[in-house]
């Protein structure tokens, strides 16, 4: 990792108790998930936050890389230990996505959560979330969940900098047309996700997945690959284990885990 930055700007923001006690900021870094993790094998704390302005190996789900040019977005991963079942983890990793539907409120931006942590503005996607998890005994050992939110890209930038799949994609910059606070946003990110998770801890889960489906596209009709499968219907539901329940056109459901989900607009 490079020179650490100052986080004086954002912890002086933040109104939270757990998210705020050990946050770090890098010039750059790999991937904030991958440097944590490291940090994490090491005892850190959970609530920790890993913040980097560039990253050189981004991750995105599905084996994917996240693109993280410097200056522009935010970058950023939380370590958490929950202490709950292995079967909650996909639950409640969407406090990520629903935490940046929140912030995108506060903006005027109205977004979309979609399944399993993209949201999205205008079809096009702001941001995305890896959640990377570490299991022991059927429970959460460690939950490392990692935002990627584009900020201050341009359409140019974007563009340029993300090639082919710069059409799919937008940023806040985008929507509003003008610069944004990147801190800001990191510490109104870090509130709300600091919400949605002790919500979850004291509530349960049925809290958060409600919330989570308000702001879905639950009801539209979606195109889904999972390994060999590829098909068609409606987003449905989210199951217990949190996977999406598709009705298809044969009136069978499938229960999809782990695959890409596309909205089509007919
Ligand atoms: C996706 O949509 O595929 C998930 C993208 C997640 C990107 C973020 S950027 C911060 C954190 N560190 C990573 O390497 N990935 C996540």
């Amino acid at each position: 990792m490079e020179q650490a930055m100052e986080i004086g700007a954002i912890t002086a923001m933040l109104h939270t108790r757990l998210l705020r006690k050990h946050i770090e900021r890098w010039m750059e870094v790999d991937s904030t998930n991958a440097a944590l993790s490291r940090s994490a094998a090491g005892g850190c704390e959970e609530g920790a936050v890993l913040i980097a302005d560039a990253q050189r190996a981004g991750r995105g789900r599905l084996g994917k890389s996240w693109i993280s040019p410097p200056g522009v977005n935010l970058y950023l991963s939380v370590l958490l230990r929950p202490q709950v079942k292995a079967t909650e983890a996909r639950l409640l990793t969407l406090i990520g996505s629903l935490a940046i539907v929140e912030v995108l409120d506060t903006y005027g931006v109205q977004s979309q959560a979609k399944w399993p942590n993209d949201v999205l503005v205008a079809d096009k996607k702001i941001a995305g979330v890896l959640a990377e998890v570490q299991l022991r005994n059927g429970h959460i050992e460690q939950l490392i969940l990692g935002v990627g939110v584009n900020l201050n890209m341009d359409r140019p930038t974007m563009d340029r900098v993300f090639g082919e799949a710069a059409a799919g994609a937008t940023s806040l910059y985008e929507a509003l047309q003008h610069p944004i606070d990147r801190d800001l946003f990191a510490a109104q990110f870090l509130e709300r996700l600091e919400y949605h998770y002790l919500t979850f801890l004291e509530k349960g889960r049925a809290c958060v997945r409600e919330q989570w489906c308000a702001r879905s596209f639950l009801g539209c009709r979606v195109s889904v690959k999972e390994e060999d499968m590829h098909v068609e219907g409606i987003a449905l539901d989210l199951d217990d284990a949190g996977c999406l329940i598709t009705l298809l056109d044969d009136g069978s459901t499938v229960h999809v885990r782990e695959g890409e989900v596309v909205p089509l607009h007919q």
